[in-house]
């Protein structure tokens, strides 16, 4: 039952547990991930699918999470379509040729998966391998407007200024920029389904910094014909639009078939607005895995009440790990979600 209860999950399907894997559950808080990653560069380790495959893996061995993730990195696409790419040290990702004219859109090239990023796709299929049906396999892409954040910004950004002028200075370039997006994103979930992804993740991680009108307006159009264009994939996708609570109705007319949830809204709220028949994951705060052993295991059970005991839960947090969390904890909140998440015979 264990290899199942994350797919039937995802489908809105009674399960004996409810499943649980965290997002970014490969990585630096982890002993494992960092005596790989002293040795070679982020880049390096996604790019060797030998690298990726152990680094995916570990979680799983570790922590005995209900998913994998594969381990990749939203903008490896990028670099196929025309992006200098760099991950520089404690600076997160630089974009050396930032996207600010239309020009600069007429030039990107939309890729082919197998020949840009051939070595994302080997180790979706040696992971499978690897994993050897214990439990199934994610994959993932940024979605349209955070990939179009980075290139516009160069990379991270807090006001997203540059990003926003283009959008309303010049709204051609912007859909056309975002209509290339779209179409790369669907090539490459596409092809990691083909390789051997069972589910695919799509991360609009900065979209919340967006009022719901300019969402709706710039951005719902082309998560709709991704999110639209991946239902012939026949594998579950979910939706994950991070600070995305005030965007709730927005997402699900996006689509996908599960949305996921930040911290900021409480599950039950989610579930009304959205439907009870919406499967949806979250949303423990990262930063509650910091806290002490017994708040952990309170925050837990908060949230699996919170959702009242209705198919269609996968337990997450609602971002990405912290580098700063305690493996040991990682454990309590699994264990707690193990102990109140399932099914009393
Ligand atoms: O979940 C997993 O375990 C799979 C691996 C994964 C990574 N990045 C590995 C990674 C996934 C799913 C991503 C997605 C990703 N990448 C997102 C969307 C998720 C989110 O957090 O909203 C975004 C926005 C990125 C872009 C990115 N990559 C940033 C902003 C950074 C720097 C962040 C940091 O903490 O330094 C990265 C680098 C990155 N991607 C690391 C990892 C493990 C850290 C690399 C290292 O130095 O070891």
């Amino acid at each position: 039952m264990k290899e199942q209860r994350f797919l039937r999950a995802c489908r809105g399907e009674d399960v004996d547990c409810t499943p649980v894997w965290l997002m970014r559950q490969a990585g630096r808080y982890m002993e494992e991930y960092m005596a790989i990653r002293r040795r070679h560069s982020f880049l390096t380790m996604c790019k060797t699918p030998e690298l990726a495959t152990q680094v995916t893996l570990q979680p799983v061995n570790r922590l005995g999470v209900d998913a994998a993730i594969l381990f990749a990195d939203i903008l490896l696409p990028l670099e196929g379509m025309g992006i200098e790419l760099e991950f520089a040290q404690n600076e997160g990702p630089v974009i050396h040729n930032p996207v600010r004219t239309e020009a600069d859109v007429d030039r990107l090239k939309i890729i082919e998966p197998e020949e840009a990023v051939p070595y994302v796709l080997e180790a979706v299929r040696m992971v499978r391998r690897e994993l050897a049906g214990r439990v199934p396999l994610i994959g993932f892409s940024g979605a349209p407007f955070t990939l179009a954040s980075y290139i516009i910004e160069g990379g991270g950004s807090k006001a997203y200024l540059d990003c926003k002028k283009l959008m309303w200075q010049n709204p051609q370039a912007w859909h056309r920029l975002m209509n290339k997006l779209a179409q790369v994103v669907v090539g490459y979930l596409k092809a990691q389904a083909a390789a051997g992804a069972q589910a695919l993740q799509v991360f609009d991680s900065w979209v919340g910094s967006l009022s719901p009108q300019d969402y709706q307006e710039y951005v719902l159009p082309h998560s709709r014909f991704v999110m639209e264009s991946m239902k012939e994939a026949g594998v579950p996708v979910i939706h994950f639009a991070h600070n995305g609570a005030t965007l709730l109705e927005l997402v699900r007319e996006a689509g996908g078939d599960v949305i996921s949830l930040d911290w900021r809204i409480d599950l039950a709220e989610a579930r009304r607005r959205l439907g009870a028949d919406v499967p949806v994951q979250g949303n423990l705060d990262p930063a509650a895995l910091l806290a002490p052993p017994e708040v952990i295991r309170q925050k837990v059970k908060k949230i699996l009440e919170a959702n009242q005991g209705c198919p269609g839960h996968i337990f997450n947090l609602g971002h990405g790990i912290h580098k700063e969390t305690p493996v040991e904890h990682v454990q309590v909140m699994i264990e707690a979600v193990r102990q109140f998440g399932c099914r009393q015979e």
